[in-house]
């Protein structure tokens, strides 16, 4: 299987131009970012290698039909387009899911339930088999309904990208690994340089940054859908995995701190650096609160997630807190500050108008990006 898939990148409202800018680096093809993700072109082992190497998207999909669709029937009758049978061998269970957006069709469970019906009729007639037991692995198909507008995808990743592997205790209010690993690379901060996050909670940042400066893959301790597609057995992906792997050294990275005022965070900050194959003590971690922070370097990059007042503590400690961060910025000259933040009055709290702000969204939430040099 050589063929070259039209492809898309899933991403985050506001990350789309990070998502596009990393598939250009690795190599994809006919790159093209739009609101909500990213065209590109790949074979199927690019696909398995970017599902293994991308920081910032959320899923990776092989697009098989984008057009216009306003009604069942056509729903119906452009799934009988698509060349299933190339993707299906015969007993895979057929996950449809789907999300309707601005569209006339806003039913997402009966779209899925057309999409399915369609499916199995387009197999029916080209295989001449009658009965699909589904007893094999998921086939998970995508369907989604926006402006009027379908794609119906192959999602070769399975579930989110950000779901690396390490993080299995959550904590109170913790960030997504993509939104983590886009401040890191918003922050301007590049491997070797100090990075502190001095409210570190369970670490997802300073776990993000530090692989970054390993050079290890982000997927690579997780499996993804597109590895039990029949289609694609006869590739070499684990081969492809294991060359990934190879290029990760862990002695590469250095000067990456956290500190947090609860225990129990840190605690937890501790078992994700071990389960992302950091070990102890590659981050240091110091339970310390940020009013009292004093760093001995002279120049690097503080970056930080405080909580917002809206799921954490309250609005007006929260707001004090984000004064502490200008004073913690004075004692540190030399420091960049990078905070993300979904209050509106954060610079005014701050205390100063920051030198560049970028939109984001943590999960639902539109947040800034501010950035103090
Ligand atoms: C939104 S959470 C950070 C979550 C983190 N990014 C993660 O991935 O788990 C905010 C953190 O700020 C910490 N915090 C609150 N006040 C603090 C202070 N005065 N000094 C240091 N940390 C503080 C909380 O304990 C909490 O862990």
């Amino acid at each position: 299987m050589n063929d070259v898939y039209q492809c898309y990148a899933a991403s985050a409202f506001g990350m789309e131009g990070l998502v596009a800018g990393e598939l250009k680096r690795t190599g994809a093809g006919n790159v093209s970012a739009e609101n909500g993700g990213v065209c590109f072109s790949a074979s199927a082992q690019e696909l398995f290698r970017l599902n293994l190497l991308m920081h910032f998207t959320d899923r990776l999909f092989i697009v098989l039909y984008r057009g216009p669709c306003r009604s069942f029937e056509q729903l119906f009758t452009l799934v009988q387009e698509i060349d299933w049978p190339s993707f299906f061998s015969g007993d895979e269970s057929i996950d449809v899911t789907c999300k309707c957006t601005r569209s006339v069709l806003m039913s997402p469970r009966d779209c899925q339930s057309i999409t399915k019906k369609s499916i199995i009729e387009k197999l029916r007639r080209k295989t001449g088999r009658q009965v699909f037991p589904e007893t094999g692995s998921s086939l998970p198909v995508h369907l989604s309904i926006r402006n009027d507008e379908a794609m119906i995808m192959l999602n070769t990743s399975g579930k989110a990208l950000s779901r690396r592997g390490y993080r299995t205790w959550n904590g109170e209010a913790p960030l997504r690994e993509t939104l983590a690993a886009a401040l890191v690379e918003l922050s301007g901060w590049r491997p070797g340089q100090p990075l502190h996050d001095p409210c570190c909670g369970t670490g997802t940042i300073l776990a993000e940054a530090a692989l970054m400066a390993a050079g290890k893959a982000p997927g690579s301790d997780r499996p993804f859908a597109m590895e039990s597609f029949s289609c694609f057995r006869k590739l070499s992906l684990e081969q492809i995995r294991q060359t990934v792997l190879s290029q990760a050294d862990i002695s590469r990275v250095s000067g990456i701190s956290g500190s947090d005022i609860d225990p129990e965070a840190l605690e937890l900050a501790r078992r994700h650096m071990r389960q992302a194959g950091l070990g102890d003590g590659t981050v240091s971690l110091e339970c310390i609160p940020l009013q009292e922070l004093k760093l001995e370097a002279e120049n690097g990059v503080f970056i930080c997630n405080p909580p917002y007042g809206e799921r954490l503590g309250d609005q007006k400690q929260c707001r004090a807190l984000y004064h502490d961060l200008f004073l913690l910025k004075g004692r540190h000259p030399g420091w960049r500050l990078c905070a993300i933040s979904s209050d509106p009055a954060f610079e005014r709290s701050f205390g100063k108008k920051a030198d560049k702000k970028r939109r984001l969204y943590n999960g639902r939430l539109e947040c800034v990006y501010y950035i103090y040099n």
